[in-house]
């Protein structure tokens, strides 16, 4: 099968210049249909080639040269980050700069916590956030991710009445409880429904991660997803074995490594208190279900 969808809704191999951007494919592997449940791996985010991809895609984003910026303004928007079109040889795209830092609307912001959630989205494997780096405009500091396109959020799903396709639901679902850890791992407090992007092939990617990585106790004494949430149970009902794994694993020292400079010493603390409560969560959820129905 030839596959020629990138990770991040990408429809089209690139290369640039010397630099192939292919950031990978679709992620379907021959043959597997990922969607149910006999594929090997349901939600797509794992795949070797997409995430030994990323790097190319990052190198793209340093080196690239703005051609092109817009800011973004409102009330979805709130951050006034600005799109920049990015052009390196014959090869242009768009990326997401964003340079909040501080309190904005009531909020703590920190365009640093874009760049740390990036790196721990690929410590985990998940493949779920488009690669974002650091980057000077005009002089200041800030994040810069890959512009994921062809996409649609769930607000828009919902806006426009649409239906997960049935053979897509399972992928979804798994997709949607390791949205679920990563957002409880890293405290994102801002999930809302423009913030979770549908490609056309139903893979979930996660933008805005800048209110993210927070330290007060009503972020490490709970998990914003459980069968605690204000809303009603929201579990990570299923979760790769690989990544638990990789969870139980996580320390200091493995946090620091990934984030740089990225996270304080008391926001890499909290991560793994938060690991604690998530492991916790794993447990409660094998005892009530069995493991069989917990971990793939
Ligand atoms: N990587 C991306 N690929 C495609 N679209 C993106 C990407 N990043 C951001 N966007 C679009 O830009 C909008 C604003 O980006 P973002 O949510 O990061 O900014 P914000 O100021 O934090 O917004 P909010 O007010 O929702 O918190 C998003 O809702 C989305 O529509
Ligand atoms: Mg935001």
């Amino acid at each position: 099968m030839k596959r020629t969808l990138l990770p991040f809704g990408l429809a089209v191999l690139l290369s640039v210049g010397a630099i192939g951007l292919a950031c990978g494919n679709s992620g379907a592997p021959a043959g597997d249909d990922p969607s149910g449940p006999s594929g090997a791996i349901a939600p797509l985010q794992f795949l070797p080639d997409e995430l030994a991809q990323r790097g190319k895609c990052e190198e793209f984003l340093e080196k690239a040269e703005v051609v092109g910026k817009k800011q973004l303004t409102g009330s979805e928007a709130v951050t006034s980050p600005w799109v920049l079109t990015l052009k390196l040889g014959d090869v242009t795209h768009r990326s997401l700069w964003k340079d909040a830092q501080g309190r904005m609307g009531g909020f703590w912001e920190g365009w640093n916590y874009e760049i740390a959630a990036y790196r721990l989205d690929k410590l985990f494997g998940l493949g779920m956030v488009p690669p974002t780096i650091e980057r000077r405009f005009e002089g200041t500091r800030g994040s810069c991710q890959y512009w994921v396109d062809d996409c649609i959020s769930i607000k828009d799903k919902d806006a426009k009445r649409l239906k997960t396709p049935p053979i897509k639901v399972f992928g979804w679902n798994r997709a949607t409880y390791l949205q679920r850890f990563f957002d409880n791992l890293i405290a994102n407090e801002d999930r809302h429904k423009n913030q979770v992007l549908i490609t056309p092939d139903w893979r979930m990617i996660l933008i805005d991660h800048s209110r993210s990585f927070r330290t007060s106790g009503r972020f490490t004494k709970t998990l914003l997803y459980s069968a605690k949430s204000p809303d009603g149970p929201m579990l990570m009902s299923e979760l790769p074995r690989a990544v638990v794994e990789k969870l139980k694993a996580l320390d200091f020292a493995a946090v620091r490594a990934a984030v740089g400079e990225y996270l304080t010493d008391e926001e890499i603390r909290a991560v793994l208190v938060r690991r604690e409560l998530i492991l916790e969560e794993i447990d409660r959820l094998i005892q009530v279900n069995g493991e069989a129905k917990v971990l793939y």
